[in-house]
């Protein structure tokens, strides 16, 4: 393995915490149809826990801030993030609350998602301050911007390392570019934070280029059915998509992210970390569901986790 890098990295992630339920179906039915399912999964999900874990597994300390119900499946949930590795001291547990709950419905290579995530199972701004020992004390904080925008940049405030978002905030974009150091997009969330819609590579470099200017050192963005592509201050590169067959993308952002955060922090350049990261994504393209293991992920020569 190689040696200088740094592997005793803390890793904090605020984002969601939610049961996925997984059904692959030959077809969707329409009103009055139905459908035999033909495979079934229940499990730990949301892209707070998938990005926190993605990191444990690849050899970090990891943790979450995130909100689960006072019911039995948070209850579940948190020992899940537990046995799973992943620190839970900044998880809150919201009386009078249900857990979130996202039902994947995969049929033909793409998902259909029923979401129930109550509003009160979002990261708060108090939520946020009550974890600031976790954020102050991380070698990287990620945020997934699903959650409230005030929320967002509390966390990004609180961090005094490496700050990492994923995915278009819902406001007060400016403040958060500015204290990010990468920016992380998918195609749709790209064009939501730059009016620009990423039709290839070049028009990704561009719009990288454009993000950069407004705050992060490196950015990466999704190129749809093609590539990611990493610009930096001094550079770009496009990552083209691995070739295994994508049964379900869903965690494939979570896991991307995770092993872009992990590689950065180590020490790789942005082009190395932009390939782990889209093996990363490759991964977990191949099951249904979004609870990936990144155990054992390689780049090249060097192993991590
Ligand atoms: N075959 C593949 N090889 C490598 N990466 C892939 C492949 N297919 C998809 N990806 C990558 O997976 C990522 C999917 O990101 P995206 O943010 O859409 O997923 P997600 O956050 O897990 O789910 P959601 O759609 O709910 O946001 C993209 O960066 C995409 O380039
Ligand atoms: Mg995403």
């Amino acid at each position: 393995m190689a040696t200088g890098y740094r592997l005793d990295m803390r890793i904090a992630v605020v984002g969601q915490i939610a049961r996925d339920l997984v059904l692959v179906v030959p077809d969707v039915p329409g009103s009055g149809g139905h459908a035999d399912v033909l495979e079934r999964r229940e499990v730990l999900g949301g892209k707070g826990s998938n990005i926190a874990r993605g990191t444990r597994q690849l050899g970090a300390t990891a943790a979450v801030v995130g909100v689960v119900g006072d019911d039995r499946e948070g209850r579940l949930l948190v020992e899940r993030l537990d046995a799973d590795g992943v620190a839970t001291a900044a998880v809150v547990c919201r009386q009078g609350v249900r857990t979130a709950l996202i039902v994947d419905v995969v049929c033909d290579g793409g998902y259909r998602y029923l979401e129930d995530i109550p509003e009160a199972t979002l990261v708060t701004v108090e939520d946020v301050r009550a974890a600031s020992a976790t954020l102050a004390g991380a070698d990287a904080v990620v945020v997934q911007l699903e959650q409230p925008a005030d929320a967002a940049l509390a966390a990004v405030r609180a961090a005094s390392g490496l700050v990492v978002l994923d995915g278009a905030p819902e406001g007060r974009a400016a403040e958060l570019l500015a204290a990010a150091d990468v920016v992380r997009a998918d195609h749709g969330e790209a064009e939501a934070l730059t009016g620009r819609s990423i039709t290839g590579a070049d028009a990704a470099v561009r719009a990288g280029r454009e993000l950069l200017a407004r705050g992060p050192s490196v950015v990466a963005l999704e190129v749809p059915g093609e590539a990611n592509v990493l610009t930096w201050d001094e550079g770009s590169a496009v990552v083209p998509l691995t070739d295994e067959e994508v049964v379900d993308p869903t965690g494939g952002g979570d896991a991307f992210v995770a092993a872009l955060t992990v590689a950065l922090v180590r020490g790789d350049t942005p082009e190395e970390a932009g390939r782990l990261a889209t093996a990363a994504a490759g991964r977990a393209g191949r099951h249904p569901g979004g609870r990936t293991d990144l155990t054992g992920l390689t780049l090249g020569a060097r192993q991590l986790g």
